[in-house]
């Protein structure tokens, strides 16, 4: 059913994020009943704009997305919905947000339950949570009901410190459990299925380890360049973007140890020891296991592309990496010396996010006839997105009075089996920020986690380590990933 009621505070109710998925899923969720019924959005920004033009902008957002258009539904969520015009930097507009909640509670069902959605510029969080703890506006009775929650988006941080003094300044006004840090890949159906496929299944657990693991490939691939989004890039680049976030949560999904049980803490403790067991990088490390690139001009779909540098807002000699692989190792009973090699760039071959588990080799050649290194590697893969599913690959006999082997296949799509409605993304986690359940958010020790790891490449890129080798728009990256996992006698399966 429904979670409880509470009114959403939506601050950057302007931006992409709120047009694209957040209203998008809201009106999803009301259409399949999972919105409150009493629910309000008071949407903040700086456009001047009143109740009903807000709501007018936020109908035509709904129409062009995801959402599946219902009358009813959005009617339900329209009129909930306000507006508030201001500068969020402005102390003055939280004593105006204070009234109009109490005005919304006054008048709705929405129970005195509040969220507030900081969809703004990160450089921001700090500045609106200390605003909302200042106008008192997420102080919690003891027990926590009515409760006050906050959700925050990524980037979190932008290196190991301020990471830590972000969290430090949320903490002083909120209390963790109040605290819902995004990571939206969380919100994807295929990386909430890892664990049920690891732990609702007897079969795959007993060898999900070194004994027959041999090695593990994350890879997230982007067809698509910076966009429009080089004043956000140039100072990110493809490792902060992604890695510590997005790909670091598929590694602990699938290195994890199984969890006590589905509760959020016990999840995301397992998750926290499987980043924590990730092996420190030396300088060395760098040099030799973390790839470093840019893409330069080539061809997508047959259409020429620009370089990275020659992007709008990009400068010319920029040296910002748009993809980034890496060799790590885990340091613990499950994982010794099985490496995980992860990769995520921009303007690859496609877009293929997936995590690929290669099984050993079979022990001893017994078909003489094909050689051990002719036969298919017996690889489990994770469609993330898109054809989304789960297929593995292992030898079979080719019919006939001869013996020959080849390698087959066998295929799960979720759409064979699933009718899904279609989605953003961010329904169930949004839904589940109402529920209270924070099992697909991030806690402050997995991100600090996350940091942790990726912190000695940022310093050693800083002391002027690692230019970003160029790659061809539309292929495979660098050829020196390629050359990190041939090292190991190993290789990437393409993207296509
Ligand atoms: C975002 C990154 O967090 O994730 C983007 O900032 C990236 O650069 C995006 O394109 C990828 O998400 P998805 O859901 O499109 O795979």
């Amino acid at each position: 059913g429904p979670p409880e009621p509470c009114a959403l505070v939506l601050f950057g109710a302007g931006g992409d994020l709120t047009r694209r998925l957040i209203v998008p899923s809201l009106h999803n969720l009301a259409r399949a009943g999972l919105l409150p019924e009493g629910f309000a959005l008071v949407g903040v920004a700086r456009a001047e704009m009143d109740d009903d033009g807000f709501r007018h902008a936020m109908r035509e957002a709904a129409q062009a997305s995801a959402a599946v258009p219902d009358e009813a539904a959005w009617e339900r969520l329209a009129r909930g919905m306000r507006y508030l015009r201001g500068d969020i930097t402005d102390p003055g507009l939280y004593a105006q947000l204070g009234r109009q909640l109490e005005e919304v509670e006054r008048a709705g069902a929405t129970g005195g339950n509040r969220l507030f959605y900081l969809a703004v510029a990160d450089h921001l969080f700090a500045t609106v949570v200390g605003r909302l703890g200042a106008a008192g506006l997420v102080r919690e009775a003891a027990g926590g009901a009515p409760w006050r929650r906050v959700v925050i988006e990524k980037p979190f941080g932008h290196d190991l410190p301020s990471a830590r003094a972000l969290d430090r300044e949320v903490l002083s006004v909120l209390s963790e459990r109040q605290i819902f840090r995004m990571d939206h890949f969380l919100g994807k159906e295929t990386v909430q299925n890892i664990m049920v496929l690891r732990f609702a299944n007897g079969l795959f657990e007993p060898i999900w380890n070194r004994d027959h693991i041999d090695h593990v490939q994350i890879t997230v691939a982007e067809a698509v360049g910076v966009e429009h989004r080089a004043a956000f890039y140039e100072r990110t680049g493809a490792l902060r973007d992604m890695v510590p976030n997005h790909v670091f949560q598929l590694l602990a999904l699938t290195a994890m140890e199984p969890p006590n049980s589905f509760d959020a803490d016990a999840v995301r403790t397992e998750k926290a020891k499987a980043l924590d067991a990730i092996r420190p990088l030396t300088p060395e490390d760098v040099a030799r296991n973390v790839v470093r690139g840019q893409y330069g001009t080539g061809t997508l779909q047959g259409a020429a592309v620009t370089a990275y540098r020659g992007e709008p807002g990009v400068a010319g000699r920029s040296g910002t990496e748009t993809f980034v692989a890496m060799r790590l190792m885990l340091d613990n009973w499950r994982w010794a010396g099985v490496p995980f090699y992860l990769r995520t760039g921009k303007r690859l071959a496609a877009r293929r996010s997936e995590i690929a588990v290669r099984f050993r080799q079979a022990p001893f050649a017994l078909f003489r006839g094909t050689p051990a290194e002719r036969l298919t590697s017996n690889f489990l893969v994770l469609h993330i997105q898109p054809d989304e599913g789960i297929s593995l690959q292992f030898n079979a006999k080719v019919p006939g009075p001869q013996l020959h082997i080849d390698g087959v296949r066998m295929d799960f799509r979720y759409r064979d089996w699933f009718d899904a409605a279609p989605s953003t993304g961010y329904e169930t986690l949004l839904h589940d920020v109402m529920a209270g359940d924070g099992t697909l958010f991030q806690r402050a020790d997995t991100i600090e986690a996350g940091w942790r790891v990726v912190q000695p490449i940022l310093d050693a890129w800083r002391d002027g380590g690692g230019a970003p080798a160029p790659y061809e728009a539309g292929g495979q990256g660098p050829e020196a990933a390629e050359e990190l996992l041939a090292r190991d006698g190993r290789r990437w399966r393409p993207v296509r």
